[in-house]
This record gives structure tokens, sequence and C-alpha cells, in this order.
């Protein structure tokens, strides 16, 4: 083995002197580092619960982009329980959709997939389980990143403070010191991760992954510490006109509209509220910098950071 590997690593120092002989350093090989750099450890979690395809499908997604996903979700739907936590307790009626028998343990793993876990309880204390019980078992220290969702529904505005998707967001920022997103997708009713997957779904994803990839490739730190992303998707899929990621812009936003100061940017010295981002015709995607503790709007310095971070995919409103 250390042979083999030792060549390998000489073959691809020499790789790097030639590449920077012949001037081609900056442009090819820092794509190249940057993109390797993406590879994270990632807890995933909702509150529409573990067998709900939307967080199947980001799970899938963020897989398959190279990235090593742990998944800790409620065993039920727990939709709008915000930031309240509790001790799981045993599965009296099964786990939603049939995922998991009647009687089933307090928490549980998926026996052909164990990244895939369920918790018997609320959003909060399911991130928690995952970042200190589940993934363990598959990295060692805190994941990179938290992302929570994609939610069945948007959660734009005062909603924040009643999404279960949002509290699991706001918990990994403030309780555990780690970086995390909240997705919310506008189309969708809650559906079982056995039948196949909507378009909706998998452009949530897709999209959810580009945001995730961009944010892991401006650095550490991923955010200002003590803050979260509260990114919402407008409708997507048959019957839409977003039907495709490359229809889709994402536009900084802000969570209400009578935050006070806001960064500025696209000519303007406030951000546009993220309701009036997602219901402008476009397929626009709200981003918004929320502060972890009250949940609502992080201020202009912070935001400022964020719109650096993200400068790449970020648009403006018509
Ligand atoms: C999930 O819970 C929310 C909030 O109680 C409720 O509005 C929704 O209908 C539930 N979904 C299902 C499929 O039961
Ligand atoms: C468990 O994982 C297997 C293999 O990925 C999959 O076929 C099955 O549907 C999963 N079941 C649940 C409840 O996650
Ligand atoms: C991050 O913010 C929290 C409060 O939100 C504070 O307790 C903590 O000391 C801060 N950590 C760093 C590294 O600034
Ligand atoms: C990410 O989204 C941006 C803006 O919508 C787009 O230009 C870019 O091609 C996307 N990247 C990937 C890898 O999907």
């Amino acid at each position: 083995m250390l042979p083999r590997s030792r060549s390998a690593y000489s073959r691809g120092s020499f790789a790097i002197e030639t590449l920077r002989m012949m001037h081609v350093l900056p442009s090819v090989l820092l794509s190249l580092l940057a993109l390797r750099a993406q590879a994270a450890n990632i807890v995933s979690t909702n509150d529409d619960g573990w067998a709900e395809i939307n967080i199947r499908t980001l799970y899938n997604a963020l897989t398959k982009a190279g990235h090593s996903v742990v998944l800790s979700a409620p065993a039920e739907n727990e939709s709008g329980t915000g930031s309240a936590e509790a001790t799981p307790s045993t599965v009296t009626n099964g786990c939603e959709f049939s995922s998991c028998p009647a009687g089933s343990p307090a928490t549980g793993s998926n026996s052909s997939d164990t990244r895939l876990n369920y918790v018997n309880s609320y959003p909060v204390t399911s991130v928690k389980y995952g970042v200190q019980k589940f993934a363990p078992n598959f990295f060692s220290g805190n994941p990179d990143i938290v992302v929570s969702g994609p939610n069945v529904g948007a959660n734009l505005g005062s909603t924040v403070q009643i999404s279960g998707t949002v509290g699991a967001a706001s918990a990994a920022s403030n309780q555990l010191g780690i970086p995390a997103i909240a997705f919310s997708g506008t189309t969708g009713s809650q559906t079982a991760w056995d039948v196949a997957t909507p378009d909706y779904s998998t452009l949530y994803a897709d999209l959810s992954v580009n945001l995730t990839n961009t944010l892991l490739a401006s650095g550490t730190p991923y955010l200002p510490n003590g803050t979260y992303l509260n990114v919402n998707f407008p409708s997507a899929g048959s019957g839409t006109s977003c039907t495709a990621a490359a229809d889709f812009k994402f536009v900084l936003s802000r969570i209400l509209s009578t935050s006070g100061t806001t960064v500025s940017t696209c000519g303007s010295d406030t951000l546009p509220t993220e309701t009036s981002v997602v219901d402008t015709d476009g397929c626009y995607v709200s981003v918004s910098v929320g502060d972890a503790s009250t949940k609502n709007d992080a201020t202009a310095d912070q935001q400022s950071v964020v719109l650096q971070k993200l400068e790449s995919i970020l648009s403006c409103l018509p």
C-alpha cells in the first residue's frame, strides 16, 4: 500500500510542478482544488419526517455529489414544532408511511443503509442525535454543515418562528456551533420515500446541492457565527414555468419587512423580502441570513459576509 500511495503522491507533485511551469496553475489547478475541497461531512434533518421524499432526494443528491451524509430526522410528521425538544420515546403506532413497525425503539436506523436514522421526537432533538450519536459512526468531529429540509411548503417571514425545519437549523447553529441551512419548497405535499420521485423534489434537491457546494467552496467559516440561512424555493416542476435547475436564480433577501438596516446590493440599500422574491415571476429562490437566536434577520455586516460568499450564484430581481 505505502509504495503505491507514495508513487501516486510523487506523480501528483510532478504534475503540479509541470503545471506551474506552464503558467496554468491558477486557472486549472485551483478549480480542481476547489472541487476537491467540497467533499464535506453533512448531517441532514427536517420536520416532515425521515421517510418524506424531499429529505431522501437531497440525501441521494448530496451523496452523489461526493459528500458523507448522515440523515437524522423525526420518525413522524413534526411540521410546525419550532424549537421543541423531548427525550425520544417508543414509536407506538409505527413511523410515518409505515417506514418502521409499531413498537419500534425510540431511535433506529435503516438496517441496509445505517446512514438513515429516525428519532421519535422533535426536529431539534433529531439534529442533536444526528450530530452527537449517529454521525460519529461515519466521521469524527462535528459535521462541516447541517442541512434541514427541503421542507414541504415554504417557510417565509414570520413562519420561521414555528417551522421545525428552521428550528433544527437554528439549534445546529447556536447550540451546536455548526453552520446550517434551512431549505423549504413551495410545491408538493408530504410524500413517502418509496414512490417515484416527483420532479419538484429533484429540482429542490439539485438547487440545495448547488447552494451548499457554493457555500463550502467559499471556505471556512462557512457562515458568520450564530447565523443560519433560510432558503425558499418557488413553485417548481410540471405545471409551472420552472422545470429545469437552470431556470432558477438565487436572490439575497430579508426575512421580515420590518427589519432595520440591511446590506446594500443590486442598486438598493434594502434587501427585498423573501416573500416578494419567491412571488416574483421567473423562478427566484430567496436566500435570507437569519440570526439563530431570534430566527429573524441577521445584521447587515453578517449579510455582507454571505453576499460575498455566494456572489457567484446571486442575481438581482428584475
Ligand atoms: C403534518 O403536520 C402538519 C402540522 O400539524 C399538518 O398541517 C399536516 O397536515 C401534517 N401532514 C400529514 C401528512 O399528516
Ligand atoms: C432502507 O434502505 C434500503 C436500501 O437503501 C431501501 O431500499 C429501503 O427503502 C429503505 N427503507 C427505509 C424505511 O428507509
Ligand atoms: C459564537 O456566538 C455565540 C453566541 O451566539 C458565542 O457564545 C460564541 O462565543 C461565539 N463563538 C465564537 C468563536 O465567536
Ligand atoms: C448553480 O446555480 C447557478 C445559478 O443559478 C448556475 O449558474 C450554476 O451553473 C449552478 N451550478 C451547478 C453546479 O449546478
